[in-house]
């Protein structure tokens, strides 16, 4: 690859950590504080995925968050080969201390070799003790940068709005100290299916992450075994968009079924390139199963 046409992208962003601990809560407040004004009520709908624009330094930075419902997705995708996740946000609520899926979650990112930045959140609930979440965590590796360590915590609370600033402010330094953001956008977009649904008027709607290239309506696909032409494409506002470039989520409308979450796409020459491809990848994924079933089958028979 020429190094030439490698273009700075937006890190893209998990959020993860236990139950009910404000994962939702915390991508609903980023977002709402980031949007623009006169969407519709201020509403926020479920989206898998968002970009946002931040403020930092002086100019005006972009971050994706993904939100997936919580660490399986993550752990689904890392299983199909995706890595989607520059950065994670593990969120802990303040009144609530580390549980067990926080600790997977950080399992999860540490694994995957992910910078992960804290966010202690609910600190406005009575009983709320970021400073014994500082402590916990740091028996799992995770110093807090105050005690000399390398892992920023940012206190939180998502139901006031407050901090949020400080929380992105904390990913873009994270993200400036550990990773060289870049991308290629010159050629043929390839990337992950983030989630996906079949719409009764639109038929499968996907929500892709562009991971390198650009993506543009007219583009021939292949998304896990679905195919099809990209017929319209829309950011987390609902506008149409006509292309999408690294770290870009969009919803794709056009395709000829439902892929799976953690799914990769790619850009093909044609629709018959694309058909083939899809095809190809369906009779291995049917092999596959029948393999898996033999196998239980021949175990069966010796019990
Ligand atoms: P799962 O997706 O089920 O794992 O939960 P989650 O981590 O997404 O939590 P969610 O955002 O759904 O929040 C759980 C509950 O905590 C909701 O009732 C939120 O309103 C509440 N909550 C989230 N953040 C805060 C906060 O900062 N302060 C207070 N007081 N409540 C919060
Ligand atoms: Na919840
Ligand atoms: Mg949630």
């Amino acid at each position: 690859e020429d190094d030439a046409d490698l273009a700075p992208r937006p890190a893209v962003v998990t959020v993860m950590g236990h139950v009910d601990h404000g994962k939702t809560r915390l991508l609903d407040s980023i977002r709402s504080a980031n949007v623009t004004e006169g969407e519709a009520g201020g509403i926020t709908q479920h989206i898998g995925a968002y970009q946002v624009p931040v403020e930092h330094e002086g100019e005006e930075r972009r971050l994706t968050f993904i939100d997936t419902p919580g660490h399986e997705a993550f752990t689904a995708m890392r299983a199909r080969g995706a890595k989607v996740t520059d950065i994670a946000v593990l969120v802990v609520a303040a009144d609530d201390g580390v549980m067990p899926q926080t600790v997977e979650a950080l399992n999860h990112a540490q694994a995957a070799d992910v910078p992960i930045v804290v966010a202690v959140n609910k600190i406005d609930k009575e009983g709320a003790s970021p400073e014994k979440i500082r402590g916990q965590l740091t028996e799992y590796g995770l110093v807090p940068e105050e005690y000399g360590g390398d892992t920023m915590f940012v206190d939180v609370s998502a139901r006031n709005n407050e901090n949020i600033d400080k929380l992105l402010e904390a990913v873009l330094l994270t993200a400036d100290a550990a990773l060289e953001l870049t991308a290629n956008p010159t050629k043929d977009a390839r990337g992950v299916a983030i989630e996906a649904n079949l719409d009764r008027g639109r038929g499968a709607v996907v929500t892709v992450l562009v991971q390198t290239g650009t993506l543009r309506v007219g583009d021939t696909v292949v998304v896990g075994s679905a195919h099809g032409r990209v017929r319209a494409m829309f950011d987390e506002n609902g506008d149409t968009v006509s292309e999408a470039t690294p770290s870009r989520p969009v919803q794709v409308l056009g395709l000829s079924s439902v892929p799976r979450a953690g799914d990769t796409f790619l850009v093909t020459e044609d629709e018959r390139t694309a058909r083939q491809i899809a095809e190809k990848r369906e009779a291995a994924e049917r092999n596959a199963q029948l393999a898996k079933r033999r196998k239980r089958i021949t175990l069966e028979d010796f019990d």
